[in-house]
């Protein structure tokens, strides 16, 4: 059934991706409603609605951008976020195709910006044993943006990147434009002036069924394209099998249960800026 939250209903989703779509009618579901897309003979793209009888609704708002088709449910008051590293003509564009996971969207979020598995779920690639400790870092709901972002956020890895093959301390910064967007900027490691910038696109199904779709903008010109797919493809079915794991399966908004430890910082202000949000959709214990 269709959520009625409209935290969620008023947001943009990344759907299809773009070079995907044709002529044919594409069937998916996003926020428990089935939708549908197509490209039509000019080249634009729509979306509807299809109700329980099959009855397609009107044309929804739709956008085409990083690779992707995105429409909403709702009203939203922002744009879709501003990615100013996909603007710039020599980095490499890597979609990864989608990822289909039985777990809400705020699961997905909160284990992409938790640094702590990578030793234990990414072995030798981001992280390895005994380098386990999560270095201090800053945290914090940036008000002028309404964005959650994570900064100074360093941690010994093993690989970093499809270039690397020797281990060094990786420096990262993560940020949260929206709840169900999550990116990660990493000092390349072939142009330490400049940083890799990578998104991860969620399209919420239902409460605990999602897909998602992470596309890279890389300064790299040494890698094939299909080895930087197998590189995150990897480490996206490791976390597949933890994110499914996690019980509850909707993101806990009142974190007494759990104790708070450095690790999980950018967790803890995340669940904060949804509470404050009022999201309901996959997420449990707002009123
Ligand atoms: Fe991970």
């Amino acid at each position: 059934m269709r959520t009625d939250d409209p935290v969620a209903l008023d947001a943009w989703y990344a759907v299809e991706t773009a070079s995907e779509l044709t002529a044919a009618p594409r069937a998916t579901r996003l926020l428990g409603q089935d939708i549908v897309s197509q490209r039509r003979p000019d080249g634009t793209a729509w979306v509807r609605a299809r109700a329980e009888d099959g009855t397609l609704g009107a044309p929804l708002p739709v956008r085409e951008r990083y690779g992707c088709l995105w429409t909403t449910l709702g009203n939203p008051e922002r744009e879709i976020v501003a990615i100013a590293e996909a603007e710039e003509a020599d980095r490499r564009f890597v979609p990864c195709g989608w990822v289909r996971m039985r777990t809400s969207g705020p699961r997905v979020v909160e284990n992409f910006l938790d640094m702590a598995h990578f030793p234990f779920v990414h072995t030798d690639i981001l992280g390895a044993e005994p380098h386990t400790e999560v270095p201090a870092y800053a945290c914090e709901i940036r008000r002028d943006v309404d964005e959650v972002w994570a900064t100074n956020c360093t941690f010994f890895q093993p690989r970093i990147a499809a270039t690397e093959s020797a281990g060094d301390f990786v420096r990262l910064t993560y940020r949260v434009p929206s709840p169900f967007v999550v990116m990660l900027y990493r000092v390349c490691p072939s142009a330490p002036d400049r940083q890799d910038a990578i998104a991860l696109f969620i399209q919420p199904m239902e409460e605990t069924l999602c897909r998602a779709q992470a596309v890279m903008y890389l300064v790299d010109t040494t890698s094939t394209h299909t080895a930087l797919l197998a590189f995150e493809q990897v480490i996206f079915l490791q976390d597949r099998i933890i994110v499914e794991n996690q019980r509850p399966l909707r993101l806990p908004l009142e974190p007494r249960h759990e104790i708070p430890t450095r690790a999980d910082k950018s967790s803890v202000v995340y669940r904060r800026w949804l509470k404050e949000k009022g999201l309901r959709f996959g997420t449990v214990g707002l009123p």
